[in-house]
């Protein structure tokens, strides 16, 4: 067991209108480096799911009426409280989630990163003034909170998805029922403790883990006092999730899955492409939506920068998250592995040519090893799905045209990273893709101050930015007659 500082961050109850509950069944949390449980939590029902909406519900009557900048000073504490203890809270995800502690305490300091943007950003949402049509008549508009949120998260970011949706929703003057992922409920619980701390008020913001995805997804869709639904997640549940919404009209955002390419055109800085290709591909051990997936590199550099590629890939260190120098942790479950295996299989299949890995880790349980693939075509599973782990798939382009439109030849459009040294093509490149995500030179943009979200099925609304609180309110238009009588 790592050791905390703080123990009391540890929980095993579900957190609902201010109280610690426990249930009658309990869930194993199980450390995907070496499969043994290390906590377990209240089994969370549908039961519980109603009684959160309605505590959110009642809190919602107060939690409205406090000014924008008074619910952003109790953001910051909590934002504050979060920092103070972000080695604890990094060492509870490396435990339950499996990715390495650096990027765990990295992932802490991103999740309260949201919550300093919207503390801030909820004190600059403004309604209008509208010059009136007639002089007995003044027209305006009121931004309004929506009410209480449903939010269902995942495990692949089991703090920062949270806070990039709690942090607005909060701000807003919304409340919020959340829905962990069940495999990592200690970070969401450990959220809700240092919350308790800074003063979020009884009911403001629940949490319910719990194995019943069926059940408690339901409430958090179609219970009438829920008034928006969040979601981040893959696009097959996205799509059931939106269809529960449209029983009561519901507000609806998705962060659905990607499809990322990454092109490396042949006057790009091959060292700084080859850099960012790895820290993009293999991030979260390549369980990210925005991950690259497909690699096009321009043919007269292509056989150079693959040889690149695969001396940095073969330089990355997999070993459990609290080993130092770990760069690749585990997978999050044994699906994910055999996922891993069927895409080879099928890849090689159809004519690629495995350069370096290519199956289970000597490490044993979850730990797959970091792979590299050339040849590869269009007809691969690898290329036309998202695959959510560490293989690296590169095909060769010859010219502009051609590789925008194999990158847009796909239904998701969230991500989407090309390397150039050419203004005009940078220019040209970017406006062409169809992505939410453009990135251009870098593999890096994920931050609090600019919008995350997709376009095609990879989702709904974005998050972070000025643009991520903007669904959590309503417009009212008021329309004020006999004023000039
Ligand atoms: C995600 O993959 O869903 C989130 C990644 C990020 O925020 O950078």
């Amino acid at each position: 067991m790592p050791s905390f500082r703080d123990s009391n961050l540890i929980k095993s109850a579900n957190f609902i209108d201010g109280e610690w509950v426990s249930g009658t069944r309990t869930l194993a949390v199980l450390n995907p480096a070496n499969s043994e449980t290390i906590a377990t939590v209240a089994d969370g029902t549908r039961q519980d799911a109603e009684r959160a909406v309605e505590a959110a519900h009642r809190s919602f009557a107060s939690w409205k009426k406090v000014t924008a900048k008074e619910r952003g000073a109790i953001l910051r504490r909590w934002h504050d409280l979060i920092l103070e203890n972000a080695e604890d809270l990094g060492a509870l995800m490396t435990w339950e989630q499996g990715k390495p502690l650096a990027e765990a305490i990295g992932e802490i300091n991103y999740g309260a990163s949201f919550i300093e943007f919207y503390a801030e950003e909820g004190k600059r949402v403004y309604g209008d003034t509208i010059p009136t049509i007639s002089p007995e008549r003044r027209l305006q508009t009121y931004k309004q909170p929506v009410g209480v949120v449903g939010a269902i998260t995942p495990w692949n970011f089991p703090t920062a998805m949270i806070t990039r949706k709690a942090a607005p929703a909060l701000a807003a003057g919304c409340t919020i029922v959340i829905k962990p992922d069940p495999g990592t409920p200690l970070s969401a619980l450990a959220l809700c403790e240092l919350a308790q701390r800074a003063g979020i008020p009884t009911g403001v913001l629940n949490v319910v883990a719990g194995s019943d995805s069926q059940g408690i997804g339901e409430v958090l869709t179609q219970h009438s006092k829920v008034g928006k639904f969040t979601f981040t997640g893959s696009t097959a549940v996205g799509k059931l999730l939106m269809r529960q919404c449209a029983s009561s009209v519901k507000k609806v955002s998705l962060e659905l899955g990607g499809n990322a390419p990454f092109i490396v055109f042949d006057d790009a800085d091959l060292d700084e492409a080859v850099t960012h290709c790895v820290a993009t591909k293999f991030r979260n051990c390549g369980q990210t939506c925005v991950c690259t997936n497909r690699i096009y590199v321009q043919e007269a550099i292509a056989e150079n920068f693959t040889a690149r590629l695969r001396e940095a890939i073969a330089t990355m260190k997999v070993a459990d998250g609290f080993e130092d120098g770990a760069v690749i942790g585990p997978m999050i479950n044994e699906q994910a592995v055999s996922k891993m295996e069927r895409l080879l299989a099928d890849a090689t299949a159809k004519g690629a040519q495995v350069l370096l890995g290519g199956s289970r880790h000597e490490l044993g349980g979850l730990f797959f090893q970091p792979t590299l693939m050339d040849s590869v075509s269009d007809d691969m599973e690898l290329v036309s799905s998202e695959i959510f782990g560490p293989i690296a798939a590169v095909q060769s382009f010859s010219s502009e045209g051609e590789v925008i439109s194999k990158a847009n030849a796909t239904d998701s459009g969230l991500a989407a990273y090309f390397f150039s040294r050419d203004v005009g093509r940078v220019m040209r490149v970017a406006e062409a893709l169809e992505y939410g995500i453009v990135c251009s030179n870098s593999g890096v943009f994920s931050t609090d101050v600019a919008p995350f979200g997709g376009w095609k099925q990879s989702g709904i609304g974005s998050e972070g930015g000025k643009e991520g609180i903007v669904d959590f309110f309503e417009t009212k238009f008021h329309s004020m007659g006999g004023i000039d009588r």
